[in-house]
């Protein structure tokens, strides 16, 4: 008679165990992560799972609730207490008796597009860097002269299996307070983070302690992004964002380099801005969703290459110019009391790794949250900033560049533009006849044409066009004739139309009349003209060096990519051609790659190994890029065709 075989789901793995095993040792034997703070003791509430019924034929696993021992005494004393939801059970009291199918809910599903369409909804599996023990320390004994903590760690070894244990420092003065406080019961935050490296004992509460806690931040050059998570459930607690307040020292990445290049005490400056706003941003989320910032005990961070050393407190300077040599590419990791965190002292930081001099941490979350390297197809990752960030792979290989777009398609450098707010303009259509336009404003719900819009604009003023909407207009100027391929306005038609209007020896569209006259210049059309055709040639780049000739998906990570209609980025040649059905805005994909990273350790070697591999590009140094860049100023492109737009 063979021991009952039991299959834990989603992980698929399985293995055989004799009867009378408890459901968390075999998932522990299997590798599979159940969380448990308490140590089996049927006190914490952290080892659910769910033990499915019925036949599971594919795997040839038979399993009914008469496969699993009967709640117990212990289970049922916390159920008294605690309520566990229909259908669970204590996997550390539950005992295999049958062929067995458990599932281990999975509580972290990200809404990778945090802004405004739904896009894919993912599972992140948990395995964090961290874990909370609760352990029982034999008290002193005047024959056996151990110390406490030597004691607390040789339990720690009997009762977890963690062994060589090395302690924070930061922890020795209280150990012993702690230790009496909880009448010789601690639950201790053991870190580890690479298999095989020593266990760090980095947290120590008296008693059981059931909260620790993550956050997963993605420090960009204009916002920064937060998540609160439970290490425990695996859950996102409280998401917010803040501006960066470097941004009084430098509007863009270089004026920041700058600064630091002029300014003595600018690097320290801005290092200190930084973290004060991440820890603000900290304390918002915990308030937020009732947390004491002193059980967060890791912390994930993403940012591009500025960014990532002004955060670590190193002089971006290098970064300024050729070779864009970074002091780290490597992943980092550090102590909250190093950067000055306001969490827990003795919790851990981990910074992604950076890909190259432009492509930064962020980048390598948004690559290991979309997997280019885990795909059949040829997928192409774009993350538009001031720089655009592109990756292009599939499973054999990948390559990655950053190309300079300039600030146009954020709304600067266009003379209506503006920042995503109430007010702004962010949809527009041009009839192609009458070259009237229709278009819908931030805050107003419903097209200019549509009966009430003009009162329901005037509480809120329409101030200006924001950068999904410069890539409409201009795209639907092109459509509509009213701009040629090579972007000039054509001022003959301002006898058939008042929407074309001069504008010294150039002409221009007149978006919106009135108080506060909207009109896309020349100049306009020309900023995103260049923006586009950096971008292009970046990506068009990309594919000669993977040699092929088009793409089968297309990722827009970053708010920008939320915002911009596919077709329309596509009308204008910002993007090579391809399927429309294949183009996605993934939000932002950098904050949900920290987040994986965060809940899970194997995601961090994951993209360890992905960016080791990854072929990095400088745009500068490629004679073909300007040849690129020459061919895609025109509209969409001098030489590439586009015919899924024709489909
Ligand atoms: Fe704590 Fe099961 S491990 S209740």
């Amino acid at each position: 008679q063979k021991d009952p075989l039991v299959l834990f789901m989603p992980s698929g793995k399985r293995g055989r165990f004799p009867v009378g095993t408890s459901v968390l040792d075999a998932a522990r034997k299997l590798g599979v992560y159940v969380e448990s703070v308490c140590g089996g003791r049927a006190t914490c509430g952290r080892c659910q799972i769910e033990v499915q019924e019925g036949s599971f034929a594919k795997h040839k696993i038979i399993s009914s609730y008469d496969h699993i021992s009967p709640v117990g005494p212990k289970e049922e004393r916390y159920a008294e207490v605690r309520k566990i939801p229909e259908g669970r059970r204590l996997s550390c009291s539950a005992q295999i008796l049958g062929d067995l199918v458990v599932d281990v809910p999975q509580d972290t599903v990200v809404n990778a597009q945090v802004i405004r369409k739904a896009a894919t909804d993912r599972v992140i599996e948990r395995n964090p860097a961290i874990q909370l023990c609760y352990v029982e320390v034999d008290e002193p004994d005047m024959h056996k002269p151990l110390g406490d903590l030597d004691r607390l760690k040789l339990m720690l070894e009997k009762d977890w299996g963690w062994q060589n244990i090395l302690v924070s420092q930061h922890l020795l003065p209280d150990v012993q307070k702690t230790l009496r406080k909880g009448n010789w019961g601690v639950t201790a935050a053991i870190h580890r983070d690479l298999e095989g490296s020593r266990p760090n004992l980095i947290a120590l509460w008296p008693g059981l302690h059931n909260e620790a806690y993550g956050i997963a931040c993605d420090i960009g050059s204009t916002t920064i992004a937060m998540h609160l998570v439970s290490l425990l459930s695996g859950r996102i607690v409280a998401s917010s964002g803040t501006s960066n307040p470097q941004i009084r020292f430098g509007e863009d990445l270089m004026s920041r380099v700058s600064y630091v290049m002029m300014n003595p005490d600018g690097r320290e400056a801005m290092t200190k801005a930084v973290r004060q706003a991440i820890n603000d941003l900290t304390a918002r989320v915990c308030a937020e969703a009732g947390v004491n910032p002193n059980d967060i005990l890791d912390a994930v961070f993403v940012a591009n290459p500025i960014m990532h050393h002004l955060f670590l407190g190193i002089d971006p300077t290098e970064l300024g110019q050729a070779p864009f040599a970074l002091a780290v590419s490597g992943e980092v990791h550090t102590w909250s009391r190093e950067i000055d965190l306001a969490i827990n002292h003795g919790a851990r930081v981990y910074m992604l790794p950076c890909i190259a001099g432009h492509v930064g941490a962020d980048a390598a979350g948004a690559t290991l949250a979309e997997g280019p390297y885990r795909q059949d197809r040829m997928m192409l990752l774009v993350d538009v900033g001031t720089n655009a960030e592109i990756v292009l792979g599939n499973r054999d290989r990948v390559v990655a560049a950053s190309s300079p777009t300039g600030p146009a398609f954020e709304g600067a450098e266009i003379s209506s533009g503006q920042r995503a707010a109430p007010g702004a303009i962010e949809r527009v259509r041009i009839d192609p006849v009458t070259f009237e336009p229709k278009y819908r404003v931030i805050g107003v719900d419903m097209w200019s044409d549509e009966e009430g819009f003009e009162e329901a604009a005037s509480k809120i003023g329409v101030t200006g066009i924001c950068g999904s909407a410069i890539i409409e207009v201009v795209a639907e100027m092109y459509l509509a004739g009213i701009i040629s391929e090579d972007g000039v306005v054509d001022g003959s038609l301002a006898e058939r139309s008042p929407r074309i209007i001069a504008n010294g020896r150039t002409f221009s569209y007149l978006l919106r009349d009135g108080e506060q006259r909207i009109t896309v210049t020349q100049n306009d059309v020309r900023a995103i003209q260049l923006a586009k055709a950096a971008l292009y040639a970046g990506i068009k780049l990309l594919m000669e060096k993977q040699g092929v000739e088009h793409v089968d998906m297309i990722r827009f990570a970053g708010a920008f990519g939320s915002f911009i209609d596919p077709k329309y980025a596509m009308v204008l040649g910002l993007i090579p051609d391809c399927d429309l059905a294949e183009v996605k805005a993934v939000g932002n994909a950098a904050g949900t790659g920290a987040l994986m990273a965060l809940l899970n350790r194997d995601s961090r070697r994951e993209i360890e190994r992905a960016v080791n591999r990854i072929e990095k590009i400088e745009t500068a140094l490629e004679p073909k890029f300007q040849e690129f860049f020459v061919h895609a100023m025109a509209l969409p492109n001098k030489v590439d065709a586009f015919p899924c737009l024709s489909t």
